[in-house]
């Protein structure tokens, strides 16, 4: 199985940005473990970063495999465009957070992307991202 993780804006700052929130690890430290994690499940990951909203719609759209996990950042709460980018894609679609949305500020508590997945992950830091492996591969 082929899949695509994908992180948004700031996302390149985890390690260092709000560590008591989304831990000292760096991204390169935890996309690393999701590797690890992914070829001991026999899968093989992607991994793409970007700050802008244009890039992260290229990369799902270029994307020919079987799972695509999302943790699109701030974008979540507004990008009409980014929905509708995953609404044309059949693969299986998870959407992650490591921090949990729902006991933060009211505005992290709406996501435009949810209706458009088939799930939502958040509130286990790094291994939200093993959870929507684990979710993409199914039982
Ligand atoms: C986040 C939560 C978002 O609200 C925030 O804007 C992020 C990170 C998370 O992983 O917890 O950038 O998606």
């Amino acid at each position: 199985m082929k899949i695509l993780i994908i992180n948004g804006p700031n996302l390149n700052m985890t390690g260092k940005r709000e560590p008591e929130i989304y831990g000292s690890e760096t991204l390169d430290d935890i996309n690393a473990q999701i590797k690890a994690y992914a070829e001991k499940k026999k899968c093989s990951a992607l991994f793409f970063q970007s700050n802008c909203e244009g890039a992260i719609i290229d990369a799902i759209q270029g994307f020919d495999g079987d799972g695509i996990i999302l943790n699109a950042g701030a974008y979540t709460h507004y990008s009409y465009a980014i929905s509708d980018a995953l609404k044309m894609k059949k693969c299986k679609k998870v959407e992650v957070h490591m921090s949990n949305v729902f006991a933060r500020e009211d505005f992290r508590s709406k996501s435009v992307l949810s209706p458009v997945v088939d799930g939502v992950i958040c509130g286990f830091g790094k291994d939200s991202y093993m959870l929507a492996i684990d979710a993409v591969i199914g039982r």
